[in-house]
């Protein structure tokens, strides 16, 4: 894992932002896995800025949501459906037939959920997928105890994630309780991660996380089974790490470094091989 720590939420989100726009440039018809809450919002925001400003162009792009809650219509303000429209697809130049989000209202989810799997294989498979972390390391909506193997399906919320998120909803008893999510599988699938965590409320998480065991209990700890994840954690989330004098050495470690031995399947570079090669 490549683990970024940088000083400010505003910072964190404009280097994410270089990471989804680097993946463009190199790749402009680049699948894209797509995260919703509070923490992806300025990346979002940066994006459109680079659209509107830059030219970053998205016309090729399609994207995956992670997931949706169960029962909300996609004009329901609380869906993810609507999240993602209101604070990116409206302002970009993604055709609306690349859009994929799970649906929270369909009348058969087992047939849904093996559609949306097979539309991401059909895809060409994620390059880039785009996680936050859950208070209780969760990624997506996979709560402590879902099998770090597990596809897209429906899955129960955990009540502190309930809890966490009723802050949207006007009352809390109006949070659902199930919501359609891509597996911790499918995420493993994607061909390289970005993990971003904001905020000293995600410290334990993000800790557990990194320098945790694997385990089905943290299910963002499954990310240290995949070949290419980048975290980029802020200095609150970043605040219960043991390694941060090691993360931040790597990444400032620039003039004389060696170069790193090319990974073979890797098709990009990531962002310790470019802050190396500067
Ligand atoms: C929800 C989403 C997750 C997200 C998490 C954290 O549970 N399903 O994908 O990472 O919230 O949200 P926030 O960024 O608002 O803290």
């Amino acid at each position: 894992m490549e683990v970024l720590i940088s000083e400010s939420y505003d910072e964190m989100s404009k280097a994410a932002a270089q990471v989804v726009a680097k993946t463009l440039n190199a790749k402009p018809n680049a699948v894209l896995g797509l995260a919703t809450g509070s923490t992806p919002l300025s990346l979002y925001k940066e994006l459109v800025r680079l659209h509107r400003n830059e030219g970053l162009d998205f016309s090729q792009v399609t994207t995956f949501n992670l997931d949706e809650y169960v029962g909300l219509t996609r004009n329901n303000p609380q869906s993810y459906h609507y999240f993602m429209h209101h604070n990116l697809f409206q302002y970009i130049n993604i055709p609306a037939q690349n859009i994929y989000i799970p649906s929270g209202t369909t009348d058969n989810y087992e047939a849904f959920c093996q559609w949306y799997e097979q539309r991401i294989v059909d895809s060409g498979g994620i390059d880039l997928q785009i996680l936050g972390i859950g208070t209780d390391g969760h990624i997506a909506f996979n709560e402590p105890s879902s099998s770090l193997g597990s596809r897209t399906r429906i899955k129960t919320l955990a009540q502190s994630t309930i809890e966490d998120n009723a802050r949207f909803f006007d009352k809390p008893e109006d949070v659902p309780i199930y919501a359609i999510t891509m597996g911790v599988g499918t995420i493993l699938e994607a061909d390289r991660i970005l993990m971003l965590a904001s905020g000293d409320n995600k410290a334990k998480a993000v800790a557990a996380a990194i320098e945790g065991p694997v385990t089905s209990m943290i299910t963002a700890s499954a990310l240290q089974l995949h070949q290419d994840v980048i975290c980029l954690v802020d200095s609150g989330a970043a605040a219960e790490l043991t390694m941060t004098d090691y993360y931040r050495w790597i990444q400032d470690k620039q003039p004389g470094a060696p170069q790193t031995v090319p990974r073979p399947h890797f098709r990009k570079k990531s962002i310790v091989d470019r802050y190396l090669e500067s």
